[in-house]
């Protein structure tokens, strides 16, 4: 029988990347962009362009390079707002202007300082005027849960009646309860005739830990689209989560009988890479995507899963994407094999690439004796997020102990010089943080560290993520290696190097 689509709207590139610290360049974003088509969304809402130039310009980039998905950009129902935006999203193949404004009491009398029928006429304006450039016009009403129904209501047949194509309903602070969320749903489509000539879509904030049960619960209830992003990130708490969704309706196809366009195998991958590029790290528990999310640590679990994986279950880790298979290379396997291996995990590189991924696979392989899918993946990942290097990392030393002051020993590169230096400090790491210093010129503030193995057993691979804090920017940084203080250093580094790349010395 067929089943109903739920349109996927990412909204990582926008909602997500408002998170401080995960700022993207418009390099990183057409990566995202292009694993997010990969993965089969249907909307990807880059950016809103007219928070910076630098993201207008990264909206224009993705929107030339995207060719299936939808490209939205958002704006404030504020003509500049929708001018530059439409410029951003306009060579897109299938363009989208994402109008929003508050509609709740709270926000239309405290935030914007008028009454309800001047900011009811300012979203019908918003929406003409975009829709005098953009034949697809999404407006959301901001703060929707919490703003009086029958106001809602007008604004909603209102904007239709303006030309918006897709009506979003933003639960904006994560107020709502699913019961309640997808009452509202179908007390709109009840309410509103002219709902069922667009597109419903809905947009749940995670305070109360209730986005994606209350967008499923949406979806039960008639919405068509549901908006969300990869890991859940967003602002404060974070969006509902995309692979929390997917793999819900999919799991439970017979309680809801829907269906997405998204290749769930494609899912591992897109997490890992956003977690790298916009250094948030995933929980490990975290649902679909978590180290821990197919681990079976209880001898009962671990015996009944041995007898049928279904005991203990629910999804299989290869359905989305995570390769269990005992895929070792070590540092004989040549490069036909790292090639034919990387193929396998679904990378294709450009020589040039291959060539900077192969000498690393072979610098970890020389201390580390088996390189798994995972480690590979990883190598993969932080050589294609990185950035110039002004510095190169080349070897360290460090002497520690519960009876000596931490010393730390660093060698690098800046074109043709080598520069080595040593500090002391609480600890290896901030030894070898004191040393970086130095060496490049700058005091780094760390304000975020985060180091974890990247497989099981004792000489897995380290991986370290950090965000650091120089001449009052923030940079993020990752780094990899057997030895994890080495790993921790090459991320400071890596953020250093986002900071020169950023201010040409
Ligand atoms: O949370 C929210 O209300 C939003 C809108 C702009 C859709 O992000
Ligand atoms: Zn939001």
């Amino acid at each position: 029988m067929a089943t109903r689509k739920i349109v996927i709207f990412d909204t990582t590139l926008r909602d997500g990347e408002q998170i401080p610290g995960a700022k993207l360049n418009a390099k990183q974003k057409l990566e995202i962009a292009l694993q997010l088509e990969k993965l089969g969304v249907d909307v990807i809402e880059a950016g809103f362009p007219c928070s910076s130039p630098g993201d207008a310009q990264a909206v224009k980039t993705v929107a030339r390079e995207v060719s299936k998905p939808v490209v939205a950009g958002l704006a404030r129902a504020v003509q500049k707002d929708i001018d530059i935006c439409w410029d951003s999203v306009r060579e897109a193949a299938r363009p989208r202007i994402h109008v929003f404004l508050g509609s709740s009491d709270i926000h239309v009398q405290r935030k914007l300082r008028m009454d309800r029928d001047k900011a009811l006429n300012l979203a019908v304006d918003s929406v003409r005027y975009a829709k005098g450039l953009c034949p697809d016009v999404e407006y959301s009403t901001e703060d929707a849960s919490r703003t009086d129904f029958d106001y809602l209501c007008r604004v909603i047949d209102s904007v239709i009646k303006a030309g918006a194509t897709t009506i979003n309903i933003p639960d904006t602070v994560g107020y709502a309860v699913p019961e309640e969320f997808g009452d509202l749903i179908v007390r709109l489509r009840e309410g509103i005739p002219a709902l069922s000539k667009v597109t419903l879509s809905v947009h749940c904030h995670n305070d109360l830990g209730l986005a994606v049960a209350n967008s499923v619960a949406a979806i039960r209830n008639g919405a068509q689209a549901v908006e969300c992003t990869i890991n859940g990130i967003g602002e404060r708490a974070g969006n509902a989560s995309l692979e929390e969704i997917v793999m819900t309706l999919r799991t439970r196809s017979s309680v809801f009988g829907v269906h997405t366009d998204i290749n769930t195998k494609e899912i591992f991958r897109t997490s890992r890479m956003v977690s790298r590029l916009m250094n948030i790290p995933v929980q490990p528990n975290k649902a679909v995507v978590g180290a821990n999310a197919f681990a079976h640590s209880a001898g009962i679990h671990q015996d009944g899963i041995l007898k049928d994986r279904r005991t203990y279950e629910i999804m299989k880790p290869e359905d989305v994407g995570i390769m269990e298979h005992t895929m070792v290379l070590t540092a004989r396997s040549g490069r036909a094999a790292v090639r034919h291996k990387l193929k396998d995990l679904g990378y294709d590189l450009d020589e040039n690439m291959f060539q900077k991924v192969f000498q690393r696979f072979i610098n970890v392989a020389d201390r580390k004796k088996e390189i798994t899918a995972k480690d590979l993946s990883s190598i993969v990942e932080i050589e294609m997020s990185k950035v110039p290097e002004t510095y190169t990392f080349l070897g360290m030393q460090i002497m520690s102990g519960d009876q000596t002051m931490p010393l730390s020993a660093v060698r690098l590169k800046k074109g043709e010089e080598i520069l080595t230096d040593a500090a002391i400090g609480n600890g290896p790491v901030d030894a070898t943080y004191r040393c970086i210093d130095r060496l490049v010129g700058h005091r780094g503030k760390l304000l975020d560290y985060d180091l974890k193995a990247i497989t099981t057993g004792k000489d897995a691979l380290g991986e370290a993520m950090v965000r650091v804090e120089v001449e009052g920017k923030i940079y993020s940084g990752l780094g990899t290696s057997p030895d994890v203080i080495e790993a921790s250093a090459r991320a400071y580094l890596n953020a250093f190097n986002r900071f020169f790349a950023n201010n040409v010395e």
